[in-house]
């Protein structure tokens, strides 16, 4: 889309926050950027790249509240979204980053906010500027860049290093905080490590040091706040065949291992358990915050038996709840869907050849 094109609200919205901002072209993909938001309920200048990477307001709070203290350093603050949030918990923040853009942007940023207890520069994380500058910190937080395939997932990808910044500022500090990209497969460091979902999805993890790490291993459900942490004693809960309800649970669970942990804390049990995916039952219905959603049994079948248990069931829509390959998804759902005369719509989860037929709650 050409500037021309642009709505002109979006445009007059832009220009409107953005008077350093001269060219139309950084005007343009600001307001291209603002289209696409629904990480901020502000105003803010980002680029669509700057709000990929940005933390969203909602992380962003909770981050501010756990990490709460009279001075923070926010090393690769972009354009300052988790700085601002800071600003509101802690006297003073400083931000640094290594990309001069951002720092104009965050600057500009604040001042939309209208936060004053912040100051930004331009600089690299393992500079001696910003080593004098951590003299002053209470705690350095360090929101990393992160690969943008899929692919990388190493500790060694990330940057700034968490390595080096552990390295660098624990002579002043041990309370250092890393955001990481979650889906990073190892870890070696001494350190509590947090992962953090919105919505039942997996959106943050962050790994703590020194007097801010408080547990081994964690999970927090955004937006309520709940949290699980691994148990000390951990007791392995063994599976169990299905019982008159299934429950999805959220994603933080899933990635942290804390399975036994939620099965034993709802008085649940195991019913399937996959790499990506994990199904609590239950005899009676259970509420718990890291419940992502919950269905009510409704038969046991198999291959042979189906189509019949559907009819029974009243059947119209057959919604697969089971690992398959996405390119056969609409042949098999078809599949069980074809010659059905019913008005309702059922949740077939598939298992080890069990076919459990179920209704969401
Ligand atoms: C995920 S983004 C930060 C987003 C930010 N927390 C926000 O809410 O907008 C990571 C940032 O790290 C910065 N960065 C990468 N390497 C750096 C380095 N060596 N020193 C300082 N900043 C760095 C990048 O420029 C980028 O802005």
């Amino acid at each position: 889309m050409m500037l021309e094109d642009y709505p002109i609200e979006e445009l007059q919205k832009a220009i409107d926050s953005a008077s350093e901002i001269s060219s139309s072209e950084e005007i343009l993909e600001i307001a291209k950027a603002r289209e696409k938001n629904s990480k901020t309920k502000e105003n803010y200048l980002f680029t669509r790249d700057d709000l990929r990477f940005a933390t969203p307001d909602i992380v962003a709070d909770y981050r501010a509240k756990r990490l709460k203290c009279r001075c923070i350093l926010d090393i690769g603050c972009g354009v300052g979204l988790q700085s601002i949030a800071f600003a509101k918990t802690c006297d003073k923040v400083i931000g640094v980053d290594i990309d001069e853009r951002k720092i104009r942007y965050a600057k500009i940023n604040a001042s939309i906010a209208d936060v004053k207890n912040i100051e930004f520069f331009h600089l690299d994380a393992l500079s001696d500027e910003t080593l004098f500058h951590a003299k002053e910190a209470d705690i350095i937080f360090c929101d990393t860049e992160r690969p943008t395939s899929q692919e990388h997932r190493k500790l060694d990808d990330v940057r700034p290093s968490p390595l080096s910044i552990v390295e660098r500022f624990s002579g002043l500090t041990e309370d250092i905080a890393i955001e990481v990209p979650p889906f990073l497969d190892d870890i070696p460091m001494d350190c509590e490590k947090e992962y953090l979902s919105v919505d039942h999805r997996l959106n943050r993890l962050t790994i703590y040091f020194g007097n801010l790490r408080k547990e081994k291993l964690c999970a927090v459900s955004l937006p309520n706040e709940e949290t699980l942490a691994s148990s000390v004693t951990k007791k392995t809960i063994t599976r169990s065949s299905v019982k008159r309800f299934l429950h999805e649970v959220d994603t933080s669970i899933i990635r942290a291992g804390l399975d036994s942990e939620l099965a034993l804390s709802t008085g649940t049990s195991i019913y399937v358990k996959k790499k990506r995916s994990l199904l609590l039952t239950s005899d009676e219905m259970i509420d718990n915050p890291f419940i992502k959603d919950s269905y009510r049994v409704l038969c046991v079948t198999n291959e042979e038996n189906i189509k019949e248990e559907l009819k029974r069931h009243d059947a119209e829509k057959v919604i697969l709840r089971a690992d398959v390959d996405p390119k056969d998804y609409w042949t098999i759902r078809k599949k069980y869907e074809v010659d059905l005369i019913g008005k309702k719509m059922i949740h077939l989860f598939i298992n080890d050849g069990e076919l459990v037929l179920s209704e969401k709650i």
